[in-house]
């Protein structure tokens, strides 16, 4: 038993699985992941929620020590048990501003993952890490997995900088010296065709092109309308990498292999989607360098009905494998 664990009173273990399940990075496993010790532990919704309640600031600590907590086996079996989980947290939750990928609206603050084709990955991002205003934490939320597949893979970001560091120190140094810009395209209405094709309507969450572009331009995005309505955005500088306030670690934080990989549509050309600064385009052999770190610390677990994923955005990138449907995996975005 991990000794943080024992700071909760008893009335959950830790659960070990097979890599790539799981893996242990710096001496930790990752993710870590939480069972009730015995059936009788938690009977119903409202126990777990006394519990998480109780030890709510624990439960934050060991997050951060971690960067993943996966909470198995408890009694959470719908989206609003999900969305009274997370609240039980006290977590308030994040306007879905500036995000690319189409989102539903489920029941309380609780929203669809990524609704793009399910026989595409979607690449391994921080959430909204290409605005300066990110949620801090995010929730998933199996509501049941996919036949095949589907998993949310996850990575944690020193460790990925670490390894780009040592692999390319030259490439690295750039990003943090000069950051990055995206360029994204976004159509005039939701596009559910396309991984990126949230409309410009539900990305500014406005109803006017005026109120879009002005919470664009509090973000640092520059606007520019297109003939056909769609507006083609250009983000402020944005970091690379930023530095964990709590532990001084430099984490890996963009959305750099998400959007050269995956900014692609009718609209959008994914090698001009991201750039240096100085207008220095990404190299696909370093694309495919960072590709393959990515992949080789990153942990696939598989979901299991009712699994909820609690996840530092700064620490941890996440990624979702293809899979066969139907898979429904529910998200919460924290401030
Ligand atoms: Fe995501």
């Amino acid at each position: 038993m991990l000794e943080d664990i024992n700071t909760l009173g008893g009335m959950v273990e830790t659960v070990k699985l097979p890599e790539p399940q799981q893996k242990i990075h710096d001496g930790k496993p990752f993710p870590l992941i939480l069972s009730p010790t015995d059936q009788k532990t938690f009977t119903d919704l409202p126990s777990t929620i006394m519990w998480l309640e109780e030890n709510r600031d624990k439960l934050k600590k060991i997050l951060l020590k971690y960067g993943v907590i996966v909470f198995r086996d408890f009694p959470v079996k719908k989206a609003i048990d999900f969305d009274a989980f997370v609240k039980a947290l006290d977590y308030q939750p994040f306007p879905y501003i500036g995000g690319a990928a189409p989102r539903t609206s489920v029941v309380g603050d609780v929203f669809t993952t990524n609704e793009s084709p399910p026989d595409k990955l979607v690449d391994f991002h921080h959430e909204i890490a290409q605005s300066p205003k990110y949620p801090k934490n995010i929730f998933f939320f199996c509501e049941y997995p996919a036949k095949e597949g589907g998993q949310t893979s996850v990575a944690p970001s020193n460790l990925v900088y670490r390894k780009m560091l040592e692999r390319e120190p030259e490439f690295v140094k750039d990003l943090e010296e000069k950051g990055v810009r995206y360029l994204r395209v976004l159509p005039d209405g939701d596009d559910n065709e396309s991984a990126i094709g949230r409309g410009w309507q539900s990305t500014y969450l406005s109803k006017t092109r005026e109120e879009a572009e002005s919470k664009a331009k509090e973000l640092g995005t520059t606007f520019e309308w297109m003939p056909d309505g769609s507006v083609k955005t250009i983000t402020d500088i944005m970091p690379g990498v930023r530095i964990n306030p709590n532990n001084g670690l430099k984490m890996w934080h963009n959305a750099i292999i998400n959007a050269y990989r995956a900014y692609v549509d009718s609209r959008n050309v994914p090698e001009k989607s991201v750039y240096l600064s100085d207008g220095t385009y990404m190299k696909p052999e370093v694309m495919d360098i960072l590709d393959e770190t990515l992949c080789e610390c990153a942990s696939d677990m598989d979901w299991k009905s009712g699994d909820v994923m609690m996840i530092d955005n700064l620490q941890v990138l996440h990624a979702r494998r293809e899979f066969v449907p139907p898979r429904r995996v529910l998200a919460w975005l924290c401030v």
